[in-house]
């Protein structure tokens, strides 16, 4: 059974959503779930699993969450390489550069990307709800 970590940011709950639904979608196929918000989050949740899910909103101008999720992901930046990681998170106005990028970086840190990094306009709904279930469907079989 696989273990799955989905740490994430949020700020007016849509990310969260996503990060519910992703686990939804894992626990289906029966891995073994953990949400954890970035603020209890530390680098040892990162090298237990299997594979980790990331999530933070397109925030300040086109990058993650800054007071927390920034200095997450900095932090764990020596311990992502060869780690199975997904990326995901809402946005609002923009066309998605914040991912683009983030997933550039996390690729510069030699992570092995299982996704190009899953966006949401947004609260999900529809399909995008299935686009997160699928997700987590295809993370517990990492
Ligand atoms: C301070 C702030 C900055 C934001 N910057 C962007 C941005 O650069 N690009 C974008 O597409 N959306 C931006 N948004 C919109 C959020 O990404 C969007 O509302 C998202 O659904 C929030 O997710 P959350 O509910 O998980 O916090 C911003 C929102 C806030 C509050």
């Amino acid at each position: 059974m696989s273990k799955v970590n989905i740490i994430y940011w949020t700020g007016t709950g849509n990310t969260e959503s996503m990060a519910n639904l992703i686990a939804e979608g894992a626990k289906e196929k029966g891995a073994d779930v953990n949400l954890i918000n970035v603020s209890s989050a530390s680098e040892a949740d990162v090298k237990d699993a299997d594979v980790v899910a990331l999530g933070s909103p397109a925030m300040g101008a086109e990058v993650i969450e800054e007071s927390e999720m920034e200095p997450f992901v900095e932090s764990i930046s020596g311990a992502v390489s060869g780690k199975k990681i997904a990326l995901f998170g809402s946005y609002g106005w923009g066309d998605g550069e914040w991912m683009r990028s983030w997933v550039e970086r996390m690729e510069g840190y030699g992570a092995n990307l299982v996704n190009d990094g899953l966006i949401v306009n947004e609260a999900p709904e529809g399909e995008s709800e299935e686009e997160c279930k699928n997700l987590g469907k295809e993370l517990a079989s990492c």
